[in-house]
């Protein structure tokens, strides 16, 4: 039995996986944003663990969410699935929600959780189209910083992933393109098959196959796909990593 966090389990995906974890006979804690969607969270899988609850559009959330964590143990694999898609505004740090949300949330989490033995981070084939400068990127909460878009954060996911995978050799770090499919996020004509959504992240969460005990990869419907190969320049992670260590004052170690 593995014991596995799921950020942004109260929906979607992550609720999905969640289910499908407990249902292998998994230990789940799940995530939600507030008190009201955490109830709902369990009351739908009433298997679950527990319910942590933080706003991760909010540093200071952020980083106490990482220590309720803690404080219940290692986790056996942790799946950054929370994220968010065409909202525009800022977080309470005055940051751009999406890159509060998407990229900055599973750094800090990364850094500050105990080190699991997998991490899995939702990704998407949008990655493809974001912007590989890492130039928009804020250095400084409240600060001025470019408009940063869905696509760029999904890079920064598997840019982090791989980051990770290069850092950790102890861990199996991967990212996931789940498909265009039919959550809140996706909406109702998402064309791809929602089971396919989310088997991915439970069999890089607890299989023993082979092609799932691997690191720093990128899948699709549990196949090894093409994604952005500056995402494997150790440079660009470096970038990416100290730009978002100056931003919260935390460094992965
Ligand atoms: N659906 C797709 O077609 C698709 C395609 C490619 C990639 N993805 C990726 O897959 C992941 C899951 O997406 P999904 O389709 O399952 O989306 P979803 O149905 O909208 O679920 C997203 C989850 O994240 C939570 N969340 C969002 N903002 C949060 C915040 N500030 N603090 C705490 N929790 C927050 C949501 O909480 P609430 O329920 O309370 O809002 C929800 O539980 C995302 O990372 C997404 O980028 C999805």
């Amino acid at each position: 039995m593995a014991r596995i966090f799921i950020t942004g389990s109260a929906d979607g995906l992550g609720h999905l996986a969640a289910k499908a974890l407990i249902k292998l006979g998994h230990e789940v804690v799940l995530h939600a944003r507030n008190e009201v969607r955490a109830k709902q969270a369990l009351e739908k899988i009433p298997g679950a663990k527990e319910a942590l609850i933080a706003d991760l559009s909010s540093i200071a959330e952020t980083k106490l969410l990482a220590s309720k964590a803690n404080a219940l143990g290692s986790f056996d694999v942790v799946i950054h699935n929370a994220g968010v898609y065409q909202v525009s505004g800022q977080s309470v740090d005055g940051l751009p929600l999406l890159y509060a949300v998407n990229s900055i949330a599973p750094y800090l989490l990364t850094c500050l959780m105990h080190k699991p033995k997998r991490l899995v981070y939702l990704s998407s084939g949008m990655h493809l189209q974001g912007n590989t400068t890492l130039e928009n990127l804020p250095l400084n909460i409240h600060s001025e910083s470019s408009r940063i878009t869905y696509s760029d954060t999904k890079l920064h996911d598997v840019i982090l992933s791989m980051a990770v995978a290069r850092r950790w050799a102890d861990v199996y770090s991967n990212a996931v393109d789940p498909g265009w499919v039919p959550t809140k996020m996706g909406g109702t004509g998402a064309p791809d098959n929602l089971e396919k959504g989310f088997e991915t992240q439970v069999w890089l969460a607890v299989s023993n196959d082979p092609e799932a005990c691997v690191s720093g990869k990128y899948f699709h419907h549990k196949r090894q796909d093409h994604f952005l190969p500056i995402s494997m320049d150790a440079t660009v992670q470096e970038v990416f990593m100290t730009k978002c260590e100056k931003l919260t004052g935390v460094r992965l170690t």
